[in-house]
């Protein structure tokens, strides 16, 4: 028996993570009372419309990678993995506004400011933003006050000028740059996709082995296996506009070139791109070989993130 077969399926362990973390979000919105009723409407709408939880699962698997069985480790990583998939949902509320890329569909249902207004959507995304950081800052099951900090410093530096919101920039600047005969060379395209994509991603199982209380090299190890994966992550988006339809997607696809989006399909071709992000799977799994069996539902992840239709 190979050590991919001890483990369940990466789709049961996906969806398990997804649960977990769906109704811890579903509760947190439950609880809150305040007058601003439609904004906390768009806030679970965004945050609760489906979606992958691919960051949440890489948070979840890598607690329990450090803290197998402590069940108040999970418990912490849970909120920081619902503090990730907010921020998540944020950035994909506003990279679906008309200022951005200008997409009426998420998640194969109407984007927040269709379902809602642009206005709605915009301080959704924002309140999703702050939100997650106050939950990361609220005292639960044990995380330390150290501990806490840490993952507000991960995920602020992860989304913001240096991190997603940044390359977020980038990407919307390439299509002027490419208009003005300069268009991003590879290792700019690389910069800004480990920017808004990679950055995320890193963050997530490091948050994880933080809310578990892992060792410094554990984080480190884990820092090695996401960095590669990012880019695997955002090759494998770019390749599905290229290559998925709406339907399958639950987004607008086949619009990147029109957009002027950059992307390594412009340089290598859509065999070349995809042979990359295998590449950049193997090397990411390289990172884990330390933990051998242990290691096997990330590794599930990292396949299941450049083999997924969706
Ligand atoms: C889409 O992310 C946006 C990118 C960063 C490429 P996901 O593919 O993780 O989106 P959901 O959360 O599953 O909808
Ligand atoms: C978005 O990249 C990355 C984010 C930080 C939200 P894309 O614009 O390619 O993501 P999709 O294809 O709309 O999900
Ligand atoms: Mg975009
Ligand atoms: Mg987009
Ligand atoms: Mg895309």
């Amino acid at each position: 028996m190979s050590v991919s077969d001890k483990v369940a399926p990466i789709s049961s362990i996906i969806a398990d993570d997804a649960k977990q973390v769906s109704a811890f979000l579903e509760t947190y919105f439950a609880d809150k009372t305040g007058p601003a009723k439609q904004l906390l409407a768009a806030m679970s709408y965004a945050s609760l419309n489906g979606g992958k939880r691919i960051r949440a699962c890489l948070c979840l698997s890598a607690a329990r990678l450090v803290a197998p069985d402590d069940e108040q480790a999970l418990d912490r990583a849970i909120i920081a993995a619902a503090a990730l998939e907010m921020v998540h949902a944020y950035s994909l509320v506003h990279d679906d506004l008309p200022a951005m890329d200008d997409a009426d569909l998420r998640r194969g249902v109407a984007a927040t400011h269709v379902a809602f207004d642009e206005a709605t959507a915009i301080l959704a995304g924002d309140a999703l933003q702050t939100e997650a950081f106050d939950l990361l800052a609220t005292p639960h099951h044990g995380l330390s006050a150290e501990n806490a900090l840490t993952l507000v410093k991960i995920l602020a530096s992860a989304s913001g000028v240096d991190g997603m919101a940044g390359g977020q920039m980038l990407d919307l600047l390439a299509d002027e740059r490419a208009a003005a005969g300069q268009a991003l060379s590879q290792s700019e395209t690389e910069i800004m996709q480990a920017m808004k994509t990679g950055a995320l991603i890193i963050a997530a199982p490091m948050m994880g082995a933080i809310a578990a209380g892992a060792s410094d090299d554990v984080i480190s190890d884990l820092r090695d296996f996401a960095t590669p994966l990012g880019l695997a992550f955002q090759i494998a988006d770019d390749l599905l506009d290229v290559t998925a339809d709406d339907e399958v997607a639950g987004k607008p696809v086949g619009r990147d070139k029109e957009q002027g989006k950059a992307s390594f399909i412009d340089f290598y071709g859509v065999d070349g791109a995809r042979q990359m992000a295998a590449d950049l799977m193997a090397k990411s799994v390289a990172a884990l070989a330390p933990y051998h069996e242990k290691s096997a539902p990330l590794r599930q992840i990292a396949h299941f993130v450049i083999n997924r239709s969706h």
